[in-house]
């Protein structure tokens, strides 16, 4: 399997990042650091996880080199709008001591779920990104959270288009019409919480799969996605398990197999939604 991704323009992308959220607590930067000496090469933060001064020093002291590092940052939903956005992005780049990201994304579609106004105020994000783009700070642009109606009402005005849709996607959450919008207009997936923070890992059906295969649960559900040319953005913060994230067996699902979990009801839903109040898991 590649073990990476080709986005737009040619951008190369490792199909396994590690996740930052909650990864860092106060001024410790050392899981941060810890996964970069484990291997990983794709680091996901965002403005809203206020670790990304400590992303900065993980990859400093790390002493690999920038372009060696995939670093995706977003704008979160406060800060929707033309100048607002080039304004995150222009602190996002101070803390993170880096002169240009790999990939920045549009955290959530919306300010708030109700709001009627998110069509011009992600439009107003999507022309700051597109110039940021243009003069070499971000390399790629994407969204997160976005659903079709969402991609269609900014790709309508689009110059460049989104080069990936980071999402909410496990087993129990395959959110296959966005997925499907994306395929069918290049725009690479990402799956956010690919472990369904654990939830989906006590499915009985997964947990007697992956025996079956001899790979841990947290192993069977990264594959799965990968097969579906979905890149994952698991968080962990031993190294015990940021290697059995990153270091993934060489076997390959049965078709059945990948048709069985792509197919399961719906379980481990986080209860986020772009269009719809926060539901209580
Ligand atoms: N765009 C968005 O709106 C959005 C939203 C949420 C998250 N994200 C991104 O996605 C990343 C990952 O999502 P997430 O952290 O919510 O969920 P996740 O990666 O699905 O799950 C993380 C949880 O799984 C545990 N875990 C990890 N590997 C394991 C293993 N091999 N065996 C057993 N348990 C394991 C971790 O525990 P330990 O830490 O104790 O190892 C942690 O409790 C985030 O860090 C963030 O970068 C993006």
């Amino acid at each position: 399997m590649d073990t990476n991704f080709t986005l737009r323009g040619g951008i190369v992308m490792p199909a396994i990042g590690y996740g930052t959220y909650k990864a860092a607590d106060g001024e410790d930067e050392s899981h941060i650091r810890m996964a970069l000496e484990t291997g990983y090469r794709l680091l996901d933060t965002a403005s809203f996880y206020g670790n990304e001064y400590l992303v900065g020093k993980a990859m400093k002291e790390s002493g690999i080199e920038r372009k060696d590092i995939f670093l995706t940052t977003k704008v979160w939903k406060a800060d929707l709008g033309y100048e607002t956005t080039l304004k995150s992005v222009e602190c996002s780049l101070k803390r993170l001591g880096t002169d240009y990201v790999d990939l920045c994304l549009i955290h959530w579609p919306k300010p708030a779920p109700f709001a009627d106004y998110w069509k011009e105020l992600d439009r107003g994000s999507w022309r700051a990104l597109e110039k940021l783009c243009r003069q070499g700070l971000i390399r790629a642009i994407g969204v997160s959270n976005f659903l079709p109606h969402h991609l269609e009402a900014l790709i309508k005005e689009a110059e460049i288009l989104p080069a990936v849709d980071q999402l909410e996607l496990h087993v129990g959450y395959m959110q296959e019409a966005a997925a499907a919008y994306c395929r069918a207009h290049g725009i690479v997936l990402q799956a956010w919480s690919p472990l369904g923070r654990r939830r989906v890992m006590e499915d009985l059906s997964v947990v007697r799969m992956a025996e079956k295969y001899g790979v841990t649960a947290a192993q069977l559900l990264l594959k799965f996605l990968l097969s579906l040319d979905i890149a994952v953005i698991p968080k962990s913060s031993t190294r015990e398990r940021m290697e059995e994230n990153l270091n993934l067996p060489d076997f390959e699902l049965a078709w059945e197999d990948l048709s069985f979990l792509r197919c399961l009801p719906q379980s481990g839903w986080s209860g986020e939604h772009p269009d719809l109040a926060r539901v209580p898991v």
